[in-house]
């Protein structure tokens, strides 16, 4: 679509009303003619063979010594891929460019939030990444020791993670969102040795300061021995002698050449920590062999990847699993163009990213719906501004589309040329998982369509048999490559999770899911206690711990209720402490409260005084009937609440929240 070309008003209406009708959207033929792959077959030959099929792909990386056996099942659910084979991740998303010749190519072109940019190369990349992995070696950092990483959008943070790749010494990434006391808590839970930070962080034209604050919590973490920081927004910070160094100068006193460690297929490369059931967030460990096979097969198959003439970009932050798999370790691993933003989608301005698609001649673009949902509701006249003819591909990970942003972005973003991979996977399974080819697949709005070849996904019902059409649980019955590996030192948990509801060898997601007639998947959402705000999960457990942590507070029960911005929103049900009554300016304090133990992504959207909480007469509380009263929707069975009154008491109360709102 040419600028100034897209339909506006009722004409868009109109135009998205036509495509929601549309049932199915085939690969437009050209696509399919140019595609990698472009027959069908391909999910037979996989199917008959899956470790075969993965086999082949991991030969496209590069290994120093071969693996003697591809699957190693001989101790579910702790599965081995790759055993005996030796690689480096590093190695393979740079070294092996820069040999064929292609060092000059660029990796990043970086944007910073104030118009800088930046265009980082294969060559550069490797250059920088030897450096600092020399400088971590000389601080004693080596095989199996953890590097905390704490970053905003900038290049250094690709320069840190694969200097770790480098020797080994597998990263923690905490998002730039995140508060310091929860990158203290991860940092304590892996032990890490080293924190790789910056002076201070920009958002929004602001600058907020990052090393006074983390070092405000290290003075408590013994095992972090070395700090490196980034001067990003040339901030005065006090450093520590002896433990901080400046990233620029550790680097330029560094040597210049460090090879490539080798290491096993099962080596760790990273531990990720994500929310879960419990207050605890889990650490999610993915090793190298079989985590590099799946991005890089992933990244080139479902956004049928052409490195010498695509420019992909993912507007994920590198500190979740999207940013690592199809920022860093995907793209890379193929040899890829990238854009890198390191500001929010609507900064300076709400056509920011449609600007730097035309700037940069971006073909192919993955986001999140939440971010689509923003942007149907600022106009497509911020897009129509600039030129997009360039996008072929466009991709959506994260939460459940609705058909109607499906729609929105097929047409106003891809200019109805462009078919739209919306792409199922988690933080544990490490890559994409279910996903249509853009080449082969037909796609239905709002469906993730099916499994990516070698994949073998199912819906269940309670006893683990097949659901049909019927609205279950999806697992997953076979291993995979790139699958978490364990939980970080706590292997009880992983099992716990993962592999116990329905036998040590399939593998539980704790998403709700169905199948329709065409065997297509409709994820629905979790099934557990976490919730899903804007693609990003948190922990009820972990939110209710920050709430109550607040002196005033007595008792709280967190749920995610729909919002139309944000996928779900949370919601807090709070007891104060006393007789005290809550007021806006509690309210405030809450939030930030939260903003502060977790980060402000936490933060509830809506709080709810209770004088009483639903519970059973066991004490537990029953938030079903807490997510029932949110929702307006008929109350669930109360027979074995403690105090049936109390249900009334919130109902009233939630009821003239909403009449407030609507007035
Ligand atoms: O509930 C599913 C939802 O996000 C969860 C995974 O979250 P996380 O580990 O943070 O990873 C997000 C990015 C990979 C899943 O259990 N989810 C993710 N992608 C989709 C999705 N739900 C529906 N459709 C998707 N495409």
């Amino acid at each position: 679509m040419k600028a100034g070309t897209a339909p506006s008003g009722e004409e868009l209406e109109k135009q998205i009303e036509q495509l929601l009708d549309q049932e199915r959207f085939d690969p437009p033929a050209k696509f399919a003619e140019n595609a990698l792959l472009n027959d069908p077959k391909v999910y037979e030959q996989a199917a008959e063979d899956p470790v075969k099929w993965w086999a082949g792909h991991a030969e496209d990386l590069h290994w120093f010594e071969d693996w003697d056996e591809v699957l190693d099942d001989s101790q579910a659910p702790f599965y081995k891929w790759f055993r005996g084979g030796k690689l480096n991740a590093s190695y393979n998303c740079l070294d092996r460019h820069v040999e064929a010749g292609i060092g000059d190519r660029v990796a990043f072109h970086w944007r910073g939030e104030e118009g800088e940019e930046r265009d980082v190369t294969y060559a550069g990349l490797h250059r920088d990444v030897q450096r600092l992995a020399n400088a971590l070696k000389d601080r004693g950092i080596g095989p199996g020791d953890v590097v905390g990483i704490y970053l905003p959008m900038i290049p250094e943070v690709v320069v840190a993670m694969l200097a770790c790749a480098r020797i080994g010494a597998p990263h923690n990434v905490v998002f730039g969102g995140f508060s310091p006391s929860s990158v203290k808590e991860r940092m304590e839970f892996s032990e890490a040795k080293a924190l790789i930070t910056a002076d201070a962080a920009r958002r929004k034209g602001k600058t907020a300061p990052v090393k006074p604050a983390v070092d405000d919590f290290l003075g408590e973490l013994p095992s972090i021995e070395t700090v490196v920081v980034v001067k990003n927004a040339g901030e005065d910070v006090a450093m520590t002698e002896g433990r901080d160094l400046w990233y620029h100068e550790a680097l330029e006193a560094a040597d210049a050449e460090c090879a490539a460690e080798p290491l096993d297929a099962e080596h760790p490369l990273y531990v990720l920590y994500t929310s879960g059931s419990t207050a605890k967030p889990k650490g999610i460990l993915h090793t190298t062999g079989g985590y590099l096979t799946g991005v890089a097969a992933t990244t080139r198959y479902v956004f049928d990847l052409k490195p010498e003439t695509d420019v992909f970009w993912c507007s994920a932050d590198v500190g979740w699993v999207t940013g690592h798999s199809y920022i860093v370790y995907g793209p890379l691993a193929c040899g890829a163009t990238s854009v890198m933003y390191e500001g929010a989608p609507d900064y300076p301005d709400k056509d920011i990213w449609w600007k730097l698609c035309d700037r940069y001649g971006v073909t192919i673009f993955y986001t999140a719906p939440t971010a689509i949902r923003s942007c149907m509701k600022w106009g497509a006249d911020y897009p129509a501004r600039h030129d997009l003819s360039t996008l072929r591909l466009l991709g959506t990970v994260g939460e459940p589309i609705n058909p109607k942003a499906w729609v929105w972005y097929h047409l106003v973003i891809g200019g109805r040329r462009c078919p739209v991979v919306d792409t199922w996977w988690q933080t544990e399974t490490g890559h994409i998982m279910i996903a249509p080819l853009p080449g082969i697949t037909a796609t239905k709005p709002g469906s993730a369509t099916t499994p990516f070849p070698g994949i073998e996904a199912e819906v269940v019902d309670e006893e683990g048999d097949d659901a049909g059409t019927a609205q279950g649980l999806l697992v997953l019955r076979k291993p995979w490559p790139g699958m978490l590996r364990n939980l970080y030192k706590d292997p009880d948990r992983f099992k716990e999770t993962y592999f116990s509801k329905f036998g040590p060898t399939t593998y539980f997601v704790g998403d709700a899911a169905r199948r329709d007639d065409d065997g297509y998947f409709w994820v629905i959402g979790r099934v557990d206690d976490v919730i899903n705000v804007s693609g990003h999960r948190l922990s009820t457990a972990e939110v209710e711990s920050a709430i109550v942590s607040h002196p005033k507070v007595a008792e709280a029960a967190v749920i995610g209720q729909t919002d139309e911005d944000s996928g779900q929103a949370i919601c807090a049900f709070v007891t104060l402490e006393g007789e005290r009554g809550g007021d806006d300016e509690m309210v405030a304090q809450l939030r930030e409260h939260v903003a502060k133990r977790i980060g402000k992504l936490a933060r509830p959207k809506r709080v709810v005084w209770a004088d009483d909480l639903p519970k059973t007469r066991s004490g537990k509380i029953m938030r079903r009937l807490l997510r029932d009263i949110a929702e307006g929707r008929e109350l669930g069975d109360v027979t074995t609440l403690r105090d049936p009154d109390v249900m009334s008491q919130l109902e009233e109360k939630v009821a003239a929240r909403r009449d407030e709102a609507d007035a």
